[in-house]
Order: C-alpha cells, then structure tokens, then sequence
C-alpha cells in the first residue's frame, strides 16, 4: 500500500508515546510505502492536490522498535499527488485545520481516509456526542452548551446538583474544564463572561452534569470500525479535575465493563456511517464524554499494560479495506472489457 500520515512535524513526536509513530512503525514493518507530511504542507499544485511530503527511504533491516525506528528513519523530501495514495490517515493535532480538509475534498473519492474528512468536519467538537440518541441518558451526560451567559447562569441555579462541569465546546487536552460549584456562584457569572467574550464573536460553552466517580479517573476505550480494542483508566492527579494525560492523569490497566461494551454498541454503528474508523472514547461511569476523532492517543500505555500491539490491528484492519478496493476496482476493469469486447463482435 502507499500511504500518506498526516500529522505533526516528526521532530515534535515524543517517541516513547506516540501512537502515531506505532502505527507508522508498523507499516514500515510490513513493507509499505509510508510518506508524512502536515497540513502545513498541503498544496494545490495547478489544480491537483498535492503535499511535500518526506517519504522513508526503505532499509533492508527496520529496526524492531518503534524507538529505535524513530532515532533510525531516513526519508526524502519529494512533493507528490496526493490521490497516488490507497490510504490518507489523519493524525494532525487538534485543534482541527477546517481550511485544511479543502485541499482534501477532491481526493475523498479516490483515497481512503481514516478518519474519513467529513466525519472529522461533524465531530471534531463536543456537540457530536449530542448526536448519539440517548434522550433518557443512559449513556451521554446532561448537557447544555450555548453563548447566552443568562441561559447558562439559570442552569447552575436550576441544576439539582451542587457541582457542574464547565468547558469550551471546541477545548482539547483538558484546557478549560474546571469544576464550578454552587457555594462558589459569585465567581460563575465572571467566569461565564470570561469563557464567552474571550473572542471575537463570542465562543460557545458547556455546562455539563458532573459524572458521579470522576474522582477515580475516567476510562479511555480505542475503538476500531466500531469494535472496542482497548482501554486503560486514567487517574488524576490529587486535587486535579482532569484525567487528561497531558494534566498529570496516570493510565493504570482496565478491563473493559459490560456496561461499557453496551456504550460502544450504542455508538459503534453511527461512528461507523460517519467514516471514524479510529476514535479514542472519554468514559466516566459508563456515560460518554467526549468522541475523540484527530489523533486519539494512549495506545502505547495500552499496549504496555495488556502485552498487546494494536497498532496491528488497526493496520489489519486498512489493508483488509485496500484489499476489496482492490478487487473491485479489478473485477470492474475486467467487467468494463467484457462489454467492450461484445461492442467488436
Ligand atoms: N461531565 C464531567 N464530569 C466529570 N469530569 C469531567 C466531565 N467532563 C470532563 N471531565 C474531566 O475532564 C477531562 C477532560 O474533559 P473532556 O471533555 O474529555 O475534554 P478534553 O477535550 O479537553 O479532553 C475528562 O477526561 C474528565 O477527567
Ligand atoms: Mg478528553
């Protein structure tokens, strides 16, 4: 396969961490055609999508860790069209490059994307769990988002728990989300203005129900083409709201519930239809918290707690859609010369 990754510059990945070095890791392994490049790179060159991209250069021996690789890799610096790709995976930072995508729409036909773009334009912000419908929830949270400071002011006061969630609607990392208690309601309405009026045009925020057991962390499940892969358990650091890695949250292993399982067969058919095929959930006491759609991380603790590489199977899981691509795409050739064929009888 040839395959483009998306992402951030290669000398920015931390790589005892990375997931997206893993995945690339493993398709050098398998003997693929792997180029990076980033969304900064993306270019129209006379009307054909088009990326500088740096390919990996291939060596006889690949290191077999992704450390090792990541120290070792040599590529070459080529600008390339982008629909000669079988497969474009999207692994940029949040938050997400919209402009970006455009350069993308003429080849969505010819590539396969995971996560597919138009998925990432509806559910690269945290309205997207509002589309899961759950009007008794089950499984999403009770959750109001808006830009009216008044509305928002009523729904603490009316809320019959002492405690809310506050955060920005397109926040990433845990940035922005604190706790807003009752007691502390003189502050609430500074705070509101302040999340609000930050920016031209005003940002929306959520005003969420607390979910009882967030205290103990929250569990980040993988799921791949809808399916579950796995998860591990993030614990906050004392004192600290959020689980987020990136906020000090510790992953420590966990085994997926049965509650949990039915969330994901909830979820799993939607973000299928929606073309994201590799998406990390934030779970609190089995209720969704966010979808993540970019570049969904914690593989790498995940694979070191359970022994397991799923950077295998997401790539299983690419190759098998390429291969009945392929097939198609061969069967339809062979088809089209039939007809052809007939018309010289
Ligand atoms: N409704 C909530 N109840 C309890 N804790 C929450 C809630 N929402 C967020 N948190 C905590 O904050 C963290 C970050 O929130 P999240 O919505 O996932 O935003 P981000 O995109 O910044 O990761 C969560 O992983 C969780 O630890
Ligand atoms: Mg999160």
């Amino acid at each position: 396969m040839n395959v483009c990754f998306i992402m951030c510059p290669w000398h920015k990945i931390i790589p005892e961490q990375d997931t997206t070095l893993r995945l690339i890791h493993e398709c050098i392994l398998r003997n693929h055609t792997v180029a990076m490049t980033t969304t900064h790179n993306l270019t129209m060159r006379d009307t054909v999508a088009s990326a500088f991209c740096n390919v990996f250069v291939k060596k006889s021996k690949v290191p077999e860790k992704a450390i090792d690789f990541y120290e070792k890799a040599v590529f070459q610096n080529v600008g390339l069209p982008l629909s000669g790709f079988d497969v474009i995976v999207m692994r940029a930072d949040p938050p997400l490059d919209v402009l970006a995508l455009n350069f993308l729409d003429s080849v969505h036909d010819s590539v396969f994307f995971v996560n597919d773009i138009d998925g990432l334009r509806i559910a690269n912000n945290k309205l997207y769990t509002a589309s899961f419908d759950d009007p008794e929830h089950r499984f999403i949270p009770i959750t109001h988002v808006s830009k009216n400071q008044e509305y928002l002011e009523n729904v603490l006061e009316d809320s019959p728990a002492q405690k809310m969630i506050m955060k920005p609607l397109d926040g990433y990392g845990g940035k922005g989300v604190i706790l807003i208690e009752k007691r502390a309601r003189h502050n609430f309405k500074s705070l509101l203005d302040y999340y609000i009026n930050n920016r031209q045009g005003g940002s929306y925020v959520i005003m969420q129900e607390y979910v009882k057991g967030a205290d103990k962390g929250d569990i980040r499940i993988l799921i791949l083409n809808g399916e579950p892969i796995g998860a591990l358990r993030r614990v906050p650091s004392p004192g600290e709201v959020r689980s987020n890695v990136h906020a000090g949250g510790r992953p420590v292993k966990h085994n997926i519930t049965d509650k949990e399982m039915e969330l994901c067969r909830h979820i799993g058919p939607k973000l299928i239809r929606d073309g994201l095929f590799f998406v990390g959930i934030d779970v609190i006491n089995c209720k969704l918290i966010e979808v993540n759609v970019l570049s969904p991380g914690c593989m790498v603790p995940i694979n070191r707690l359970n022994k397991v590489r799923l950077q295998e199977k997401v790539i299983d899981f690419v190759e098998n859609v390429i291969r009945i691509k392929d097939s198609i795409a061969i069967r339809k050739s062979e088809f089209r010369k039939a007809i052809e064929d007939a018309n010289n009888i």
